[in-house]
């Protein structure tokens, strides 16, 4: 039975776990350009303490994780985390969002060690706009990834490609073009103003509502596919043909937070309820006792909110939002 109920009615199974707020790349809708102060290591979650927590909820009803970042991959052998998470009773689905910097050479180990699928950040297929955006990676690396994780099965793999406004909305076609060739899930994320002192994000923000309209352009139909695998936010849609999906994902314009089913857990062991809310719990202190565990996991859930306030600062012209304290990167998406 699922103890993980909220206030709403809303049954919550999946919780997202960022093992780390370090990344190889430092893209521009996620970090500053002189990059982040890091945690320093001692704050960090051991992986025999993360196991902990997920045995604890487990026992509430959780079934699903996601392995977050950050970058996932520079944590050190990451698949042995994901070895002692697929050996926890109940749970029954670990994904992993990932850049794919070093999908190509982990792989088959993760697929190994119980990791059922993978979503990879990719914002351009242009060498040169890829390297800008996520200021120095290495598109051909990705493309490795993505390629090694179709082959050892660790599908489905979705890609997450976060629209910006005079950045990379000239390459909606290629996407979807994309999406016909190969077996992705291509998903088209409206840029969401998470960690941002000011109001920059709102000059790179534009609603997926564009899709629709290239698609058109191109002159192709699509069709709406339900049970896409994975229950996460994405309304996804097939061109007729296609080996793929497309997919859109819109916090901002028209939230999702009705059938919201996350929790979310920092690197340094913060319990979050939702990911635009910044109250939070800390439970590294309790491991080692169960039920305090469970207890940090019911007061969060108890105080999670209805939706959150994103499209409010949308519609603000004159009024900045509210800042999150954590940015992106220490929260994992
Ligand atoms: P699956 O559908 O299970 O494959 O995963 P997902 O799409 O939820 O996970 P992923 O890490 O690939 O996230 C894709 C995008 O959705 C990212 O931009 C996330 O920040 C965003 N996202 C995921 N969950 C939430 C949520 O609860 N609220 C909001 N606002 N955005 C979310
Ligand atoms: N808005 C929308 N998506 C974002 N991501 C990171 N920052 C933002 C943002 N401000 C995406 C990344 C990654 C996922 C975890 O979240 O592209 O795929
Ligand atoms: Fe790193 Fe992901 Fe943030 Fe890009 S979006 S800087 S890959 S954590």
């Amino acid at each position: 039975m699922n103890t993980l109920v909220d206030r709403f009615d809303r049954v919550h199974d999946y919780l997202r776990i960022s093992v780390t707020d370090r990344c190889n790349l430092r893209c521009v809708y996620c970090m500053p350009a002189e990059g982040m102060q890091f945690e320093p290591h001692e704050k960090i979650m051991s992986y025999e303490e993360i196991a902990a927590v997920v045995e604890a909820v487990a026992k509430m009803g959780v079934r699903k994780l996601r392995i977050t970042g950050g970058e996932p991959l520079v944590r050190k052998e990451i698949e042995k985390l994901i070895g002692m998470l697929s050996a926890i009773p109940g749970i029954n689905d670990i994904a992993l969002t990932t850049n794919a910097i070093f999908l190509a050479q982990k792989a088959e180990a993760l697929k190994q060690a119980g990791l059922t699928r993978v979503n990879i950040s990719l914002d351009s297929l242009r060498t040169d706009r890829f390297a800008m955006i996520t200021r120095g990676g290495e598109l051909a690396r990705v493309l490795a990834g993505i390629d090694e994780a179709l082959r050892v099965g660790l599908g489905p793999v979705k890609l997450n490609v976060v629209l910006m406004q005079g950045q990379n909305d000239d390459e909606i076609a290629d996407f979807i073009r994309l999406s016909m060739d190969k077996p992705l899930q291509v998903r088209f994320i409206e840029y969401m103003p998470i960690g941002h002192n000011d109001d920059s994000w709102r000059t790179s923000y534009l609603s997926l509502q564009t899709v629709f309209d290239c698609v058109a352009e191109m002159g192709l139909t699509y069709e709406q596919v339900e049970n896409v695998y994975g229950n996460g936010p994405a309304e996804n849609y097939r061109i007729p043909g296609a080996a793929g999906t497309f997919g859109l994902i819109h916090p901002v314009s028209d939230h999702f937070c009705g059938n919201c089913n996350r929790l979310r857990m920092t690197a340094d062991g913060h319990i979050k309820s939702c990911l635009y809310w910044d109250d939070e719990w800390n439970v590294r202190p309790l491991v080692g006792d169960e039920k305090a565990i469970q207890d940090v996991f019911v007061r969060s859930i108890n105080t999670k909110p209805e939706n959150h306030e994103m499209a409010l600062a949308l519609n603000q012209e004159t009024q900045s939002h509210k800042p999150t304290v954590r940015r992106m990167s220490q929260i994992g998406g």
